[in-house]
């Protein structure tokens, strides 16, 4: 029996919150009650669809991935083997295998909390939110995180060598979000922010592994996904309508700030260690190669798009626009997602609900 206590286990976070009733049962019968009706046809079961029987073996995959698509393992992060004085120059193939294998690791742990902070922002929706339709709502999504957490639980239990705890920066953002009393900052952090970089990062990873189950997987989960960002649009568009200039403004900055941190997330600062490599020798390194910056910014296609449809990007003379043009990933405003398109089959369009 493990020895550690339940109270190693756990960890609280402190919130002063309204919770909402309401008495106006009426439903809109807009895109909110349309997203709930697919929704509610939309569920599945980890246990049943998915074949548990498939073998992974993550190192023959690694392998197999780079023989197919000609880009060696353990890239972008093999590019810095090329630097002066580089701390990786000596590593071998085989070492760069097993760091591809657990920077996987750290990916789908950093999923598997990641989803767990998405169950219990999505019960407080349920709670804060003022309208029938949209706690109807937040319910299946409240049941959408829980078996997306037991999905990612279940993988790294049976298919992988290792979980990693949370990554720092995802950490102080979940808490920031689960705090805060404004709840459509609530549904800005998790439902745009987390949410949008999660499904650029679930498309990355579906579009490069290799293993079926986990392609399967994650097609499951992105389906669901791409309506929770619906969800959190179509919410915040109608909220944003009545708020004043100012309060707008506090949006834009929540957005960059919460922008930022994710940013400086990616520089996996959980890996390094593990591999008797410090994360400040490692940290200017990594920001300057290439291939690692365009990565990062390929994980920020999903939420810019999402913040001009909010309009945050332009209030104020373009304040959020400038700063997204410093973090370099402008670009992506119009984009429809390569996220939208791997789940064309499930993917929800928020246009397509909020125009009726
Ligand atoms: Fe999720
Ligand atoms: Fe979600």
């Amino acid at each position: 029996m493990d020895a550690k206590s339940f109270e190693d286990l756990v960890a609280r976070v402190r919130a002063d919150f309204d919770t909402t009733f309401t008495w106006d049962y009426d439903r809109d019968g807009g895109g909110l009650d349309r997203l709930y009706e697919k929704a509610k046809r939309a569920q599945w079961n980890v246990s049943d669809d998915l074949d548990w029987s498939i073998d992974v073996d993550p190192e023959r995959l690694i392998r197999l991935q780079a023989e197919e698509s000609g880009v060696p393992p353990g890239f972008p992060a093999r590019s810095l083997a090329d630097i002066d004085r580089s701390p990786v120059a000596s590593w071998t193939d085989d070492k760069w295998v097993e760091f591809a294998v657990h920077s996987q690791c750290t990916s789908l742990s950093n999923f598997l909390h990641g989803e767990q902070g998405a169950l219990l922002v999505a019960a407080r929706l349920v709670e804060a939110v003022p309208w029938i339709d949209a706690k109807y709502y937040g319910a299946t999504q409240v049941v959408d995180e829980a078996r997306h957490v037991e999905a990612f639980a279940k993988y790294l239990d049976e298919k992988m060598p290792t979980t990693y705890a949370i990554n720092d920066n995802l950490r102080t953002l979940i808490n920031q979000v689960l705090v805060d009393s404004r709840w459509d900052v609530v549904f800005l952090g998790m439902q745009v922010v987390i949410e949008g970089l999660a499904l650029a990062a679930f498309g990355f990873m579906m579009g490069t592994t290799r293993d079926p189950l986990l392609k399967e997987m994650l097609r499951y989960v992105m389906a669901d996904e791409a309506r929770h960002v619906a969800f959190g649009i179509l919410s915040l568009q109608k909220v944003y309508e009545d708020l004043s200039s100012n309060e707008l403004r506090e949006r834009q900055e929540f957005a960059y700030e919460a922008c930022d941190l994710m940013r400086r997330r990616s520089l996996n600062p959980e890996l390094w260690p593990a591999f008797g490599v410090s994360n400040s020798e490692i940290e200017t390194m990594l920001s300057n190669t290439r291939s690692q910056q365009k990565f990062q910014h390929l994980l920020f296609s999903k939420i810019v798009p999402n913040c001009k449809k909010l309009g945050l990007l332009d209030h104020r003379d373009g304040w959020l626009r400038e700063r997204f043009q410093e973090m370099q990933i402008i670009q992506y405003e119009d984009w429809t997602t390569e996220a939208e398109e791997l789940t064309a089959a499930s993917a929800v369009d928020p246009a397509a609900y909020a125009d009726k």
